[in-house]
């Protein structure tokens, strides 16, 4: 037994949420360590259905202690409401069950409106927030979730900061923001979130020495990592596995399996280039069968074949260990369903990825074409080989292209519709 990482190998909305769900049976700690509610989280558990942007998706198992790190951006409104929902519907979330990183940056109400007002830019983000807060801590002026804690710190810090967002805000023409109501709204989340905030790190390095199992949760997805995604069409924290130890507070050798998530097609919420996108009907077949629409902005995400150039290098950039493939079922009915294998431009072709979008917007993709299976009776087919043949050629195809193999297949929303290959807590 060893600790495990969960990672995104699209452009997120893989599936990562229903996986780390099932697989925190055997966790006493998941960990959250980038991103914010930025993410949609959806577990399907007897038909119900719960998204989570923040709480890390190992909450419904009663012996896991959900950590969200330090690399995380939290949004203490949002925070507070998924408690009150979870604990609305039957669930106990009290401090400990769920332990807030006192390093965490905050979103305030400035970044949300920044994010908003520069949105002329058209990254397409999810308006939360997200990258306005990195901004500020990486350049040193973010208030961290200890702050709300003190009174003098945080008018402090509101008074060095807020003048300049204010100008920021008027330039792009919105309403500036009071700082006695920021005051006031942000010191109330701190009352209500006190004893959910602790030193993370400490806890993470104290149950690994125990022997305890953790499951790291990434959110979003390789392809939208800040510095080996597609940018600037990205989000603004670093999604690869990499990035674990500095948004968690644990060392490399903290991690023994890197399990990557990937459907079994591609899809994409947001501006930016995607090579498989199909903009015909099966497009909009996938799109209905898979219910792609954003768990956080209900947007229709853009669909598209399986990028296997793509995977490669997310699997690559990753040591992924393995692969879970997620919405197998989604493809149901299709009569051809292709993978692409490389990338053309002109005469020249590309069997490698490039995280350059000038590149990514010319080159055209080449696709294998494989028989489509039908329906996959997701009541009926419980291991690998009741699945029909095509769809078992499918898998195999996949495996074969990315030279990595795959661990668990998912054919459904709910837990139950999962074909688990090998036990991924196992050495
Ligand atoms: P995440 O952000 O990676 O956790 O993924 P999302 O929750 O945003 O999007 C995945 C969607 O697909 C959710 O609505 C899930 O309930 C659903 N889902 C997950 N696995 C499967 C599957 O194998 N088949 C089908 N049909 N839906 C799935
Ligand atoms: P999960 O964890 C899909 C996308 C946004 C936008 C870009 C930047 O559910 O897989 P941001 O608000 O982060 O500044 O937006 O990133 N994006 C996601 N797309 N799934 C996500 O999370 C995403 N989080 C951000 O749509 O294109
Ligand atoms: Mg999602």
């Amino acid at each position: 037994m060893g600790n495990i990482a969960i990672i995104g190998t699209q452009w997120g909305d893989e599936g990562k949420g229903k996986i780390v769900d099932i697989l925190s049976e055997q966790a006493d700690i998941v960990a959250r360590f980038q991103g914010g509610n930025n993410a949609g989280h959806t577990l399907v558990i007897n038909n119900k259905k719960t998204i989570l942007h923040l709480i890390p998706s190992g909450i419904f198992n009663d012996n896991a202690t959900c950590i969200i790190g330090n690399g995380v951006v939290i949004d203490p409104r949002i925070l507070i409401q998924e408690i009150t929902t979870l604990n609305e519907n039957g669930l106990k979330i009290g401090p400990n069950r769920l332990k807030i990183s006192c390093n965490a940056h905050v979103i305030m109400p400035y970044h949300i409106s920044l994010d908003l007002l520069r949105e002329i830019k058209k990254i397409g983000t999810t308006g939360r927030g997200i990258g306005p807060a990195y901004e500020d801590k990486i350049s040193r002026k973010g208030i961290r979730m200890s702050d709300l804690l003190e009174e003098d710190i945080l008018t402090n810090k509101l008074d060095e900061v807020l003048p300049e967002k204010n100008l920021l805000i008027k330039y792009y023409n919105g309403e500036e923001l009071k700082k006695d109501e920021i005051l006031r709204n942000y010191l109330n989340y701190g009352k209500i979130l006190k004893d959910f905030i602790s030193d993370t790190h400490h806890l993470l390095i104290e149950a690994k020495e125990d022997g305890k199992n953790i499951l790291f949760e990434g959110a979003q997805g390789i392809l939208l990592d800040v510095d080996h995604g597609t940018y600037p069409y990205v989000t603004s924290s670093n999604t690869v596995a990499g990035n674990i130890f500095s948004g968690s507070g644990v060392g490399y050798k903290s991690i023994s399996k890197i399990i990557g998530i990937t459907k079994a097609y591609t899809t994409r919420v947001g501006s930016g280039p995607f090579p498989t996108e199909l903009f015909d009907s099966v497009g909009s077949t996938i799109r209905e069968q898979g219910g792609e629409f954003g768990s956080t902005t209900g947007r229709p995400r853009r669909c598209g074949w399986l990028d296997a150039v793509a995977l490669k290098y997310a699997v690559k950039l990753n040591d992924i260990d393995s692969i879970s493939l997620t919405k197998l079922d989604v493809l149901n009915g299709i009569e051809e369903i292709k993978i692409c294998t490389s990338y053309k431009i002109n005469e020249n072709e590309f069997d490698y990825f490039q995280n350059n979008c000038y590149f990514l917007e010319k080159v055209k993709p080449i696709y294998k074409t494989f028989k489509g299976w039908g329906v996959i009776d997701k009541k009926k087919v419980k291991t690998f080989n009741q699945l029909p043949t095509e769809a078992k050629d499918y898998i195999k195809a996949i495996e074969d292209i990315i030279e990595t193999k795959i661990s668990i297949i998912s054919i459904g929303a709910d837990r139950e519709d999962t074909i688990i290959l090998e036990n991924i807590w196992e050495d």
